[in-house]
């Protein structure tokens, strides 16, 4: 199981420089602690996490009005926040395993007005403190990677989850652990291991999108970019280019991938009469 003290511990030596590095300009700081998603023409960390929400809802779409989702390993809060502006009828939950995460998540739903809407919980995405057949969608963003039991979070989610309803999964995939330089709390899957657990806990799989190649490379540059217009580069900043560094060329060789699976459950049986 999880420890909780290491993953907050982990987020709380990190979470600033984060939020920097995809916070731009005069905008509001950045509620998201993902790579984003960096198609043509997005330069900035902070445009990339908000094209990686619009995929995303795209993936959930058509969400009826009054839905009720639940996002696994909500962070700061950000993919629900934006999740809730986007959607103005649908209510959140975020579950996180650290409480610190979730105490700014609740100060940034506030911040952006949709408190009434998000629910925050603490507990460990393997062990939901959820109810059965609850939520009409589920969300989790980067963030199975910490996982060290997915075939109980699959089956976790699958039970939280209302019968045909869709849930979206994306992360970080890698083919070959031992070219990965820095492993502590992270428990990386290859693809064909995520839509075998899929398949096995009972979902469908929907679809399977590789934007590996567009998230590796620009991320790296990004952080060396940033990195270089710090006067004091701290043990952070340089951990984070080592990272991406090692994260672009497993990618460049295809051993690195971060993938959007969208998720089924099936609907419900029709009772015969
Ligand atoms: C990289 S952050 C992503 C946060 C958010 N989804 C986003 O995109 O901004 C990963 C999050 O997963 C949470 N986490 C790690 N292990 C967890 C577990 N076993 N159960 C629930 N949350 C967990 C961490 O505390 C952290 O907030």
């Amino acid at each position: 199981m999880q420890n909780e003290r290491e993953v907050s511990g982990f987020y709380s030596q990190i979470r600033d420089y984060w939020i920097a590095l995809g916070s731009k300009g005069s905008a509001p700081p950045t509620m998201m602690l993902n790579f984003g998603y960096w198609p043509q023409g997005v330069e900035h960390l902070y445009e990339a996490q908000q094209s990686l929400v619009r995929r995303v809802v795209e993936c959930i779409a058509p969400c009826p009005d009054g839905a009720l989702g639940v996002e696994v390993g909500c962070g700061i809060g950000g993919i629900s926040i934006n999740v809730l502006q986007q959607l103005p009828h649908v209510r959140m939950t975020g579950v996180d395993i650290s409480e610190d995460q979730l105490e700014i998540a609740r100060a940034n739903a506030q911040a952006r007005g949709v408190q009434d809407r998000f629910h925050a919980q603490q507990g460990d995405s393997m062990a939901l403190p959820l109810p059965s057949n609850a939520f009409d969608f589920g969300l989790c963003i980067e963030s199975s990677f910490h996982y060290d039991n997915k075939p109980l979070f699959f089956s976790e989610l699958f039970r939280a989850l209302r019968p045909g309803s869709t849930a979206v999964v994306a992360d970080i995939t890698c083919s070959r652990v031992d070219g990965v330089q820095f492993r502590k709390g992270n428990y990386f899957e290859s693809p064909a291991t995520y839509h075998q657990l899929i398949r096995d806990t009972g979902f469908e799989l929907v679809s399977s999108e590789d934007i590996g190649p567009v998230v590796y490379a620009p991320l790296y540059q990004h952080i060396q970019n940033f990195n270089a217009g710090q006067r004091n580069r701290d043990r952070i900043a340089k951990y984070w280019s080592l990272v991406l560094n090692n994260y672009r060329e497993l990618a460049s060789e295809g051993d690195m991938g971060y993938y959007i699976f969208t998720l089924k459950k099936p609907d419900a049986p029709a009772l015969n009469n």
